[in-house]
This record gives C-alpha cells, structure tokens and sequence, in this order.
C-alpha cells in the first residue's frame, strides 16, 4: 500500500521524538512491504520563525495532499511570557484544525503496569481502566462568535454548535462503542447551556437506533469527579469542545504515564497524529524525552488513517517490549536511563527483527 505523510515536528522537543517515530514508521514499511512517502513542513513557533506565521499555506497544502499527518509538539516559553504577542504557535494549531476539518480528537486512555505507581489514584481505583476520550475539536466556545464590547471592558465568547456537528461526533462516538465495551457517556451541562440540550437532543434521538450501546448522560462537573472517583466505569466518552479539553487533560493524568499517551485527531481532509504531551522546551536538545507517545501515536496512525491494525500492533508489540526490558528514558526509568535516540533504535530494531 501507498502511504503518503506529512511530518511536522513543531517545537521544543518536537524534532527529537519524531525522529524515533519515524524510524519505527520506516521498519514498519519496511516490513509490510507499504511504499512510503513522507515530506517534512514547519509548524509552530519555528515556523513563526522562518515564515512569520505558525500554520504557512505552504505546510497546510503539504497536509492536503498527504494520507496522515504525524505531528511533534508546538510551543515555545518566549511566546508564554509575552501576552502582547501577535501571533502565537498555539493559533497555529487552532488553525490547523479548523482547516484540516479534524473535527474529533480520540485519546485513549490506558494504564501501564509498570507505571501504576506514578497515577495520582489508588492503585486498586486506576488498576484496568481503560477508555477512550472523544473530544469535539473545532466547533463550541473555541471558534464561536467573540468580541469586546463597551470599549473594551466587557468580554464575550460563544459557544455554538449545529444538530450536524453534534451528531457526526455522537456517531463516531457510538462506532467507537460498538466495537468496545458498548457503553458511551455524553457529557454535557444540559442543566445550564443550551449548546448542551441541542447535545443532548441529538443523542437521545441518535441512542435507538444504537440498541447494543448503552448510552449514559453525565453533567461535566460530575464527570470531572468520576474520571478521579470510578475510572474504570467509563467505556467511550464523547463530550463538547472545552468541556473535553479540560476533561482528556485529567483523565490523561491519572495512569501515571501522560508522557506515553498518544491522541488522533480524525478529519475531514485528512488526520493528525500526535502525543498528548507539549513541547518541553527545557528537554529540548538533550536527548532525554520519552519518544514512546509519538511512537504510539504513529501505531495509531497506521490503525485509524490506513486501517492496518497487524502494522499498529507491531509498533505496539515493540512498545511494549521496550518497557518490559526497562529500555526507556529517564522520566520513567527504574535503573539505567537510556537516549531518546536509543529508544528509537531498540523499538525498530525490534519492528525490523520480529
Ligand atoms: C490541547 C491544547 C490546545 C487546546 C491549546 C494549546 C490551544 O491545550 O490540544 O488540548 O486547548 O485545544
Ligand atoms: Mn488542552
């Protein structure tokens, strides 16, 4: 098969973690016989940089034309610290989205034995969770109408949604159901919003013709207690804009292991692959950062954008491995630390030897 992807390695420690990607992606190709293609574009603060914007056309025709994208991170401190500044590489991202269609973000969230220490939570409360967050990306209060107003001195920002954006993003969430544990959970705040009770309509006509699905209705501040309280209680969760940018951040926490958490962003155009971390710019350069989100979001890409689940599964397979013979990176090392780039090279190696 012909795969064709667009890398962004963004910023920070970006370049470092895709390259280790990368190379599982090529060992991957190697081994199933794909024909890959691949061309490299700038994002992020490094494309502010060199072409004054953080999202160049340039880079989004590059997107356009590729099957899936593989993203690194995007950030920089100097941008932080300076809310005066024009343009951000987080704008970038916004825009991205809004323009690649990439309307659901998917973080699944998976605990690691060896990591279970590490989680916030009782082992006993953490132990087996296993969900998957489905985020609505580019609609709500994010992109709705915003403004000032009495010069300048009241704010607004609205949250908006159409009957066809609710139920595209219920439908993937019942797809998702159905081929796990056949439970999803809305969340919404139906008791306040409005955007809410259109969320809500939409999934109480959508639930009937989803008999094996068992569908849940939750309000999101219970929600935020639950993913802390019965973690293991939820199956899929699909929820709105913000309300899944707040909650996919907690619960990506609570294993332990948010440095090895990949996400998918799926899309009309095409779709985003890409490790929930940021660009931990104070790693960058040093050879230190864990690559085994990126890599992992690489095995989603192989299984969302192309449907190859036997070429996911190796990554995964490799993965696994990698943290069962303890060759990782010092963030989660018990006894000796390996290299990012060393990493890389164990879980090809391991592609190309199976
Ligand atoms: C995320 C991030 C972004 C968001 C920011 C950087 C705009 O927090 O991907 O979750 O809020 O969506
Ligand atoms: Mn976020």
């Amino acid at each position: 098969m012909k795969l064709k992807l667009a890398v962004l390695p963004g910023d920070g420690i970006g370049p470092e973690i895709i390259d280790q990607a990368m190379k599982a992606v090529k060992a991957v190709a190697l081994k199933f016989n794909h024909e890959l293609e691949y061309n490299f574009g700038l994002t992020g603060a490094v494309a502010i940089d060199k072409l004054g914007e953080p999202y160049p056309e340039e880079t989004h025709e590059l997107c356009m034309q590729a099957d899936a994208v593989l993203f690194g991170a995007i950030g920089d401190p100097k941008y932080d610290n300076d809310p005066k500044a024009k343009v951000r590489p987080e704008q970038g991202l916004l825009l991205m989205r809004k323009k690649l269609g990439l309307y659901a973000n998917i973080r699944p969230v998976e605990t690691f034995e060896s990591l279970l220490h590490k989680s916030p939570l009782r082992r006993e409360l953490v132990e087996g969770a296993d969900f998957v967050a489905i985020r609505e990306l580019t609609g709500g209060i994010y992109f709705g109408e915003k403004g000032r107003k009495d010069n300048g001195n009241t704010a607004f920002d609205t949250c908006t949604y159409t009957r066809d954006e609710v139920e595209r993003i219920l439908k993937l969430g019942y797809e998702f159901a159905l081929k796990r544990n056949k439970k999803l959970t809305v969340v919404d705040k139906a008791n306040v919003l409005e955007s809410s009770r259109l969320w809500r309509e939409v999934a109480q006509e959508m639930a009937p013709n989803y008999p094996d699905v068992k569908t849940e209705y939750m309000f999101v501040d219970n929600a935020a207690m639950q993913i802390i309280q019965w973690p293991k209680n939820f199956d899929v969760m699909v929820t709105e804009n913000m309300f899944g940018d707040i909650l996919t951040d907690e619960a990506s926490v609570i294993t332990g292991s948010l440095g090895l958490l990949p996400s998918a962003s799926i899309g009309i155009h095409t779709s985003v692959f890409e490790p929930i971390h940021g660009s931990y710019p104070q790693a960058t350069g040093k050879n230190i950062a864990n690559p085994i989100a990126t890599i992992l979001s690489a095995a989603m890409l192989f299984e969302y954008a192309f449907s190859l689940m036997d070429e996911g599964k190796l990554i995964r397979d490799a993965v696994a491995a990698s943290m069962k013979e303890q060759v990782v990176t010092e963030d989660i090392a018990e006894g000796k630390a390996y290299k990012t780039s060393e990493v890389g090279d164990w879980i090809a190696d391991y592609i190309a030897k199976a």
